[in-house]
């Protein structure tokens, strides 16, 4: 693993969007995972910049989102599909038609959880993945517990993720208790991963992240055997 440590959110942002732009400008056609939550949002608007500028151009990616809330629909403003809009697509050349996010709204969750992973394995897997990471250690919506799970799966969250998301929405019990998110193995495919995260209140997560143990309490942990991860965090997460 390798940890880049920034001064501040805005180095954060740039270290991360000047790797994610590495990949696209090599392979044009990349299968591109990526990531909701405030941390990758800087990241978003330098590659928007980049993209305005004819640096770099996203015609031909593909992308995959990790997760989604359930049920809520893609229209809802505080969907992920509607956030990836509104902080990404809709200000790069992508082809919306190309990007997936999971469904928030499957009727049967189970069949469209399978359909997702097909979907990432027939595109020729993700070359690189975006995550953020959540204050207990998890990324996408894998909640710590004593299993975790392989594949895009509907799970339930923790109560301390439905605090930390809580500011996004008008009252704590707007904020649903359900989400479909890809799972542990699904995103450990990916063949370059990057880590975001800044703040004292991740201090916990990373320190946890880059010492010599690997444990399902803190899901992020199992990146560890990951052959291609980079962690990008500023100084407050990575020294408390
Ligand atoms: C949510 C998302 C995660 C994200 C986390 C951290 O729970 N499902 O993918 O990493 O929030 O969010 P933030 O970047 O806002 O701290």
């Amino acid at each position: 693993m390798r940890v880049i440590v920034c001064d501040n959110y805005e180095q954060v942002s740039a270290e991360a969007a000047r790797i994610f732009a590495a990949q696209v400008y090599l392979k044009p056609d990349s299968v591109l995972g990526l990531a909701t939550g405030s941390t990758p949002v800087g990241m978003y608007r330098i590659l928007a910049d980049m993209n305005k500028r004819g640096e770099i151009s996203f015609k031909d990616c593909k992308s995959f989102n990790l997760d989604e809330y359930y049920p809520l629909a893609p229209d809802n403003d505080q969907s992920y599909r509607y956030f990836m809009n509104v902080n990404f697509f809709d200000h790069i050349d992508i082809d919306k038609a190309n990007t997936r996010v999971p469904d928030g709204l499957a009727q049967d969750p189970e069949a469209a959880c399978k359909a997702y992973d097909e979907a990432i394995d027939a595109a020729g897997g993700i070359d690189i993945q975006v995550l953020g990471i959540g204050q207990n250690g998890h990324i996408a919506f894998n909640e710590p517990d004593e299993k975790l799970i392989c594949g895009t799966h509907l799970t339930s969250l923790t109560e301390s993720t439905i605090n930390a998301n809580a500011r996004f929405f008008e009252k704590k019990e707007d904020v649903p208790t359900r989400a479909v998110t890809m799972g542990m193995a699904s995103i450990l495919k990916a063949k370059t991963i990057i880590l975001l995260a800044n703040g004292k209140a991740k201090h916990r997560a990373i320190a946890e992240l880059l010492d010599d143990t690997i444990t399902t309490s803190n899901p992020s942990t199992l990146l560890k055997v990951h052959p291609n991860t980079i962690i990008i965090c500023d100084r407050e997460a990575y020294e408390g």
